[in-house]
């Protein structure tokens, strides 16, 4: 029996802050416009939190509309697992934070740290659980707020992020129903692609840190961009290929949403015609983890994904990280 269980996503959700950053805000502000951006990236806009507003806001939103959508309610959950690079604070973690906030007693709930890849990694780990039989409905979370961490003078890295949270809430499914695959990869040698400096312990926060800017996000976009054009198309060449899928048989590919030329270039690679690839990016930019959960959710909201569709996921960030899934609806 336990070997036939796998986990099926009952519900989805997503949250957004109120608050955007148009394109034109940044030509007010940096020597940059919104054609370049546009052009260079797909972004003409994203949100960002407003005072008040943190990580937990954005997961508790999300993770309230999932439950809703799988008839749950939060004491039914028996895990919470959350993905994020910027969390509520340094200690505890953000998902025992998220339990407080949803009311729930005495589950497990842990943080998830890969970047962008963050969801697909604690969606295969609650997978993981799920199959063991160990666990039943469990929460899966991936909310940041990179504002928090863009430096608003760079204008190689400040145009492109945004808050964001997505959520997801796992049950055991013994049908064909249910995450069918999920592949993980790192690449530690990369790790300074892209990078915060200060606030752990190599560099221990201080005035002179923050002074010099170094709480924000390092990035080297071309060598990001290269890796991430190169692992895309590998994601979904290993995603057809271990599901012995045929593009044709795929309904919708969820890509991380960072630069709209990787992923026109890794749905070229395989034939997939752009309305088989969801893309949100021109509304909210790179959320870093909430990327994929967010793009899924709202493709479900919008009808593009339903019951019995096959959708692969295909994530990379900082890490390196790549995670790639396949779920059937
Ligand atoms: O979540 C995963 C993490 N991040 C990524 O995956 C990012 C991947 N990288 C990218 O998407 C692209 O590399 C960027 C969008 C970041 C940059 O595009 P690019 O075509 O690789 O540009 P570039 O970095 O090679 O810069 C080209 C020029 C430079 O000027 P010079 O040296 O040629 O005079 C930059 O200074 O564009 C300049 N530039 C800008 N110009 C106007 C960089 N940012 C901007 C800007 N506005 N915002």
């Amino acid at each position: 029996m336990a070997n036939s269980l796998r986990a099926a996503i009952a519900g989805l959700g997503s949250f957004v802050p109120e608050k955007v950053l148009s394109n034109a805000y940044f030509e007010k502000i940096l020597d940059t416009s919104d054609e370049w951006i546009t052009q260079r990236t797909g972004i003409k806009e994203r949100r960002v939190v407003s005072e008040g507003q943190s990580t937990v806001t954005l997961a508790v939103g999300a993770a309230r509309e999932a439950l809703a959508q799988a008839g749950m309610s939060a004491d039914e959950l028996d895990m919470i697992i959350c993905a994020t690079i910027t969390p509520e604070m340094p200690l505890p973690t953000t998902a025992c934070v998220i339990q407080a906030e949803l009311g729930v007693k005495d589950i497990p709930a842990f943080d998830v740290v890969a970047a962008c890849s963050g969801y697909v990694y604690a969606l295969s780990i609650g997978d993981q659980f799920i199959r063991s039989g160990a666990y039943k409905n469990i929460l899966v979370i991936a909310a940041d707020v990179l504002s928090s961490i863009t430096d608003y003078e760079d204008r190689g890295t400040c145009v492109l992020f945004g808050d964001a949270a997505g959520a997801s809430v796992l049950v055991p499914s013994d049908d064909e129903k249910g995450v069918m695959y999920t592949v993980l990869h790192a690449e530690g040698s990369g790790w300074d692609y892209l990078y915060v400096p200060a606030g752990g312990t190599r560099m221990r926060g201080t005035a002179e840190t923050i002074a010099n800017h170094d709480h924000f996000i390092k990035m080297r976009g071309r060598d990001i961009y290269k890796f991430a054009v190169e692992k895309m198309q590998w994601l979904l060449g290993d995603c057809l290929e271990k599901c012995n899928l045929k593009p044709e048989d795929v309904d919708m590919v969820i890509p991380h949403q960072v630069n709209i030329r990787i992923i026109a270039s890794a749905a070229k690679k395989f034939n997939f015609p752009m309305d088989k690839v969801f893309v949100n990016i021109d509304k909210y930019g790179n959320t870093s983890a909430a990327s994929v959960p967010l793009a899924m959710a709202e493709a479900w909201r919008q009808g593009r994904i339903g019951p019995g569709s096959t959708v692969i996921l295909a994530a990379f960030g900082a890490g390196l990280t790549w995670a790639g899934a396949v779920i059937k609806f």
